[in-house]
Formats: structure tokens, sequence, C-alpha cells
């Protein structure tokens, strides 16, 4: 039976982590080695650093670095051409479409991976499958078999996998299009000791790494040689709980292209000043972001010369990246930060039990995706709505719930089928009165809605087009 290698055993012993060898002898003999590998993986140099910095806030540059970010203005013959190009990068197949699913969707409270949550009005289709369709209606209209990347965590990997391959068979797509990547995770430290939190003997308690582990999971999965391969130029990056991600937008990704950019984002006017969403702005003439947990009250309200809010625009987590712009930042993510937070983690008390914390107990790490945005040389923003293109699913009620994601979809499939000439039944407040789902695979936009209804549709109180 393993032993404890001596070297593990200093090493922890110096770091005051020797208690999580707690239990080792009962444990067996792939438990020993799965534990002494995961061990072996830590820095424990660099979590020491990282828990001296509990008290810490982000650091935010200062306002003198800063500029609001300038109103994108440009011409139809402009948006045009944008459109034009957009168009011939989707016809010649350079773009790979990435999700990223690795969060463990605490705040929704649903048991299972949250891509797997029902929010089609009518079908109640989860969300990987009206991404998924998107990607097929996508490679039908354009012949190409479009790159379908899913970045999934420890938590969420095994039944993501279960659903999407096994139990829905890609959801018609080839599966040789569609890549299940797994992102790191990073261990929980005791808040105020920094000792490491077990779950269970020989278990670390651990969490997904934050979205910005896509940049280790693309490298370690070869995933840039073969979207090189696939000749991929530009990787459509989005977020799993945001059903309305407009994959398809052409002036979105004819202005990347046109202006040789490394990074493109789309954002959206906020609501009012202290709304939940990370800022886009420009530090020292380059993009970046400042969460809304590091703006401080005063700066939130600030306005421009011309009586703008100063942190006026929103981050959707829609991005395009240049490939070769992913590989160069993946080649060496310690560069990117390690955001704090503390969090409540359920751990193994002296007791042997695993006990619920009443309180904020642990500090979590992440890594954000965004925070790649300063580096690039050149990006674009695009200015788009919420209606187009925005209503995340994080909550169990109230803003962006379940609720708020089914009546922005039934939205949307009104204003198409409006667009289109069909009278959309509402009630006296002009309140939509039916329940309206439009698959991704019977029209992707309103054009092709239009081009493909029949005249003198009537809408009863529910209505599927599939
Ligand atoms: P959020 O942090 O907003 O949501 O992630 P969450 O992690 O799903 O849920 P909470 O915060 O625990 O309630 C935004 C997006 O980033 C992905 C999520 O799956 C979601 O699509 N994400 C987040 C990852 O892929 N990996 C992570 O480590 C964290």
């Amino acid at each position: 039976m393993q032993t404890i290698p001596d070297e593990l055993r200093r090493r922890l012993c110096q770091h005051g982590q020797e208690h999580v060898l707690t239990g080792w002898e009962r444990l067996d003999a792939s438990q020993r080695a799965q534990f002494v590998a995961q061990l072996d993986s830590l820095d424990l140099d660099e979590l020491q650093r990282l828990h001296a910095r509990r008290h810490a806030k982000d650091a935010i540059p200062e306002f003198r670095r800063l500029a609001s970010l300038p109103q994108p203005v440009e011409s139809a013959a402009q948006l045009a051409e944008y459109r034009r190009l957009g168009e011939k990068a989707m016809r010649a197949g350079e773009v790979a479409f990435l999700v990223v699913a690795g969060g463990q969707g605490t705040r929704l409270g649903f048991d299972h991976p949250k891509g797997m949550f029902p929010v089609g009005p009518v079908s109640g289709k989860s969300l990987y499958q009206l991404h998924a369709e998107k990607v097929l209606a996508f490679s039908r209209r354009y012949g190409k078999p479009f790159p379908f990347l899913v970045l999934t965590s420890s938590a969420t990997r095994a039944e993501t996998e279960e659903f999407i391959a096994n139990e829905h068979d890609y959801f018609g797509l080839d599966p040789n299009q569609v890549d299940l990547l797994c992102q790191r995770d990073m261990p929980a430290l005791d808040f105020d000791s920094g000792k490491l939190l077990l779950e269970a003997p020989g278990k670390l308690a651990l969490s997904p790494n934050g979205h910005g582990g896509t940049l280790a999971a693309l490298r370690g999965y070869r995933e840039f040689d073969v979207l090189e391969w696939k000749l991929v130029r530009t990787i459509f990056y989005f977020q799993v709980d945001n059903p309305l991600t407009d994959l398809g937008d052409l002036e979105f990704l004819g202005r990347h292209l046109a202006q040789r950019a490394e990074v493109s984002t789309k954002i959206l006017p906020k609501k009012h000043p202290k709304e939940k969403m990370g800022n886009l702005v420009l530090v020292d003439g380059n993009c970046s972001i400042i969460e809304y947990s590091d703006l401080p009250d005063d700066w939130a309200n600030r306005q421009t010369t011309d009586g703008n809010l100063f942190f006026w625009a929103g981050n959707t987590a829609i991005h395009l990246f240049h490939l070769q712009f992913l590989q160069r930042v993946a080649i060496d993510p310690v560069g990117i930060p390690w955001h704090l937070a503390k969090k409540k983690v359920p751990y193994l008390g002296p007791d042997g039990k695993l006990g619920e914390p009443a309180r904020e107990n642990a500090l979590k790490f992440e890594r954000f995706i965004f925070d790649v945005l300063p580096l690039a040389e050149r990006w674009t923003v695009a200015a788009t709505t919420r209606a187009r293109d925005f209503e995340p699913l994080k909550n169990a009620t109230g803003d962006d719930s379940p609720d708020t994601v089914r009546r922005a979809l039934i939205h949307q499939a009104a204003t198409w089928l409006e667009q289109a000439g069909v009278t959309v039944p509402r009630d006296a407040q002009g309140q939509i009165a039916s329940v309206l789902e439009i698959s991704p695979l019977f029209a992707l936009d309103s054009q092709e809605l239009q081009a493909k209804i029949k005249p003198g549709l009537r809408i009863g109180p529910s209505l599927y087009l599939a």
C-alpha cells in the first residue's frame, strides 16, 4: 500500500497543511494515488501568497488613467461592408463557437449543470439544446460544420457529457463538431487560517478556476492545433446561461475582421449606475473591464462632460477572439490575476463530519476571461440591446431568473412574428397573451422567419414553430 511520499509530507508541513492527511490510513490504494496526485499539483507557495491578499480589494487603476468608452458611430455603408465581411468569414467556416459552462450555478440552485436547465417557453428545451441548435442551423445555412466547444468543469463535466452526447446525440450536430473541454479546479482555503479544506478524507474541497480557465483548457486539450487545422480564425465566446446570444451577428464579426481586432466585445448601456455588470472603460487607452463589485459608489455615478454616465458600457460577456491572440495569451496565463471571493464552502470538521457553515468561511479563487482584454493591441466594441442579445439565467426568482428568461424568449419571438406581419395576441395592457417559441432550426432571425412564415398564420394560446 502506498505511503505518503516524504517530499510531499515535508512540503505540507512547511506550509502548515499537514492536517489534510487526516484519515489517510482509511483510504484505499486508488484513493491514495489520486490524493497524492492532487496534492502534488498544488502550488502551496502561491496559495499562501493569495491567502495573504484576503482582505485586499482588487486593485483598480487611478481615475486619471481612465477614459469613458466612446460610443461607436458608423455609417450605413460601413455597416454593410461589415456584414459582407462577416458573411464571407462564415461561408469560409472560419468561426468556432465556444460556450463556457463550467460554473457551479449556485445562485440558481438547480441540481444539474445550468446548461441542462429547461428554458424553451413551449418546448422546454434546455440551454444546451438552444445553443447547439443555433450552431447546427448556422452550419446548415453556411454549409460549414462550425466547431462547437463546451467548457465544462469537474462540477459539470460528467452530466454534461451524458446529456449532450448520450441522451441527446449531440442535438443533431456531427460529433466531430463538438468538443467538451474541462477546466481545472482550485482548492478552497479556510478564510481565517488559510488551511486547505477537505470535503471528505483524501478529497480537497475544490471549485472551478473561473471562466479564465478557458485559456489553459484550450491549450491543455491542444484545441488551438485542432482549430488551426480546421482553418478557424475567430472564436465566438459566450456564456451558457444567456440563451438570447445572437451567434450570427455579421456586423459584429465583420467589424472585428475589418479592424483586424484581437478582441471584440458586445456592450449594453447599463440600466442604472450600480447595475451588476462589468464596466467597459479605457485604461491608458486599452479596453478593460472593472467589475461592478470593485466600482466605488462615487465613480459609478460620475458623468462625462456631455452629461452621460462615465461607466455606461455594461459587459455582456459576448466576445470575439482572434485565435492567435488567445493562443498567445494562453501560453502564459500566470499574468492573468486571481480574483478572491469569500464564499460558504462545506468542509470536514474535526469530528470527521461534513458541516454546512453558517456564514462565509472560505476563500475561493477564480480567473476571469475579460482580464485578457487589455492585452489586445486592437479591439472593437459593438453596442447591442437586451432584447437582441442578453437575458442571463442567474437566480431562482426575481431578476435574471427562469421567468425573465422565458419572457425574453417569448418577446423575441413576438417581435420577429410582428416584423413578419403576423398579429400577435395582446391583452388590454398590450402584453403578449400567447406563449411563443421559434426553434433555431425553424428560423435564426427575423428575415429567415419572414421568408418561411405562411401567410395568414393565426396564433392561439401557444405557438411553437419548429
Ligand atoms: P457566473 O459566475 O455568472 O455564474 O458565470 P455561475 O458560476 O454559473 O453561477 P453562480 O455564480 O455560482 O451562481 C458566468 C458564466 O461563466 C461560466 C458559467 O458556466 C457561466 O456560463 N463559468 C463560470 C465557467 O465556465 N467556469 C467557471 O469557473 C465559472
